[in-house]
């Protein structure tokens, strides 16, 4: 199994939480930040993550699912997440990891397991208590889920 995650971290929580989550993935897993970005060879299985600025996933994240648009390939499965902040007056611009299986969903594909995400006390972190546990556990839940 080839597992690719990417992700975009301005203040380094949602990379802790990808490097959590590669550790929890079964397999060869690939990490690379949003912008380093390689030609995706036998992936099986895409994650993607990205912290949520202004409701939404980052710039960087944006221009990697540009980049990947329409040449996804069939059977990959798919998985996505966000950190996020717990204040509720945020919930009116709503949330990358959404807006994430909005995205995929266009291009054809389910996520393979619900959106997660995990919470940052502020915007520059840390991360709440237990999300790192959190990201572990949806990650192995991932790989038990996912198609071969
Ligand atoms: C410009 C900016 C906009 C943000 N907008 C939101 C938002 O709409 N909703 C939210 O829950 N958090 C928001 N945040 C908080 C981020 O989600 C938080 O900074 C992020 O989860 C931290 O991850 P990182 O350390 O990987 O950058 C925002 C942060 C910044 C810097």
């Amino acid at each position: 199994m080839n597992a690719l995650i990417i992700y975009d971290s301005m203040y380094g929580n949602t990379k802790t939480i990808a490097r959590t989550i590669a550790e929890g993935v079964t397999g060869n897993v690939k990490i690379i930040k949003a912008g380093d970005v390689r030609p995706m060879d036998d992936v099986n299985l895409l994650i993607v993550g990205s912290p949520t600025q202004g409701g939404r996933y980052t710039k960087p994240i944006a221009a990697f699912l540009n980049e990947i648009s329409g040449k996804i390939k069939k059977g990959t499965n798919i998985a996505v997440f966000d950190t996020r902040m717990p204040s509720t007056w945020v919930k009116i611009f709503g949330f990358a990891a959404n807006k994430l299986a909005d995205y995929f969903k266009k291009e054809g594909f389910d996520t393979v397991v619900a959106p997660e995400f995990l919470l940052v006390q502020s915007a520059k972190g840390p991360l709440m208590d237990g999300e790192r546990e959190k990201a572990m556990l949806w990650a192995k839940n991932t790989c038990r889920t996912m198609n071969p």
